[in-house]
């Protein structure tokens, strides 16, 4: 029974590497939107992953959220030598324990890395922006960000990422009115992938990631599937770790 059944996560993992055009697809059984432990699987599973992957004096970016947030907690030292970690953008209006900077500095301790945090308001004003990036500090770990060797990212479900970053009336009603359905690095993609918003800020940027070697996708929960569904369109990832829950409804058609 037991064999039967990881069998057929096999299967919906393959599957997924197909529609998606992925390298490699973990599939962890349940749903983390009605389980904690589910989404701490998919910690698990990540950090596995990136024992695989990674190397001596790698850089390592990461994003913010909850699920992240987790593979920080589950995080064990990596016997690498010098890696470091930075995050891949700043706060977006989150809470601290779902930022990047405090996920970031969190993963590189238990992973025994050095890290480099970003200090920046974050979203930022257009003029703003244009100066503070011209700030020596500022470009040297933005140089990291966008040169990274892997990338470790969640993807939200739009509306509920906008409004729990905050986000002004407006621009969460230009995100609806648009038909938003997924988010992840700050910007905001319809059902066919289009960006339909883009939070302004300083750190890793869509395009960076063509030339990541790892970029690793880390959604779970039925919640999720439009969402993933809407950020593979177009992604630049090459990875995901997902669940049961939310595997099952994007391979649903096959
Ligand atoms: O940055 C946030 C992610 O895109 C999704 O956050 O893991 O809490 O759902 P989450």
């Amino acid at each position: 029974q037991y064999m039967k059944e990881i069998t057929g996560l096999e299967k919906i993992e393959q599957q997924l590497k197909e529609k998606f055009n992925l390298q490699k697809v973990i599939v962890v059984p349940g749903n983390s939107d009605e389980e904690r432990r589910v989404k701490q699987e998919l910690g698990k599973a990540c950090v596995s992953f990136l024992k695989k992957v990674v190397q001596d004096h790698m850089v390592i970016a990461v994003t913010g959220g909850s699920t992240m947030s987790l593979v920080a907690e589950t995080m064990t030292p990596l016997n690498k030598k010098d890696c470091l970690f930075v995050p891949s953008r700043g706060g977006l209006g989150e809470q601290v324990e779902n930022q990047a900077n405090t996920i970031c500095a969190e993963i590189a301790k238990k992973a025994n890395g050095e890290y480099r945090l970003l200090y920046v308001p974050d979203p930022i004003s257009e003029k703003a922006y244009q100066s503070i990036i011209e700030e020596p500090a500022v470009q040297e770990i933005s140089n990291y960000i966008q040169n990274a060797d892997i990338v470790l990212h969640g993807i939200g479900d739009a509306v509920t990422m906008a409004k729990r970053r905050k986000t002004p009336d407006e621009q969460i009603q230009k995100i609806k009115e648009s038909n938003g359905v997924g988010e992840a690095f700050g910007y905001y993609f319809d059902k066919q992938g289009q960006i339909v918003h883009k939070v302004r800020t300083v750190g890793l940027q869509m395009e960076d990631l063509k030339n990541m070697e790892h970029v690793i996708a880390v959604a779970g929960g039925a919640s999720k599937a439009d969402a993933m569904e809407s950020y593979f369109k177009n992604g630049q990832s090459n990875v995901l770790i997902t669940d049961e829950a939310a595997a099952r409804l994007l391979t649903a058609s096959y």
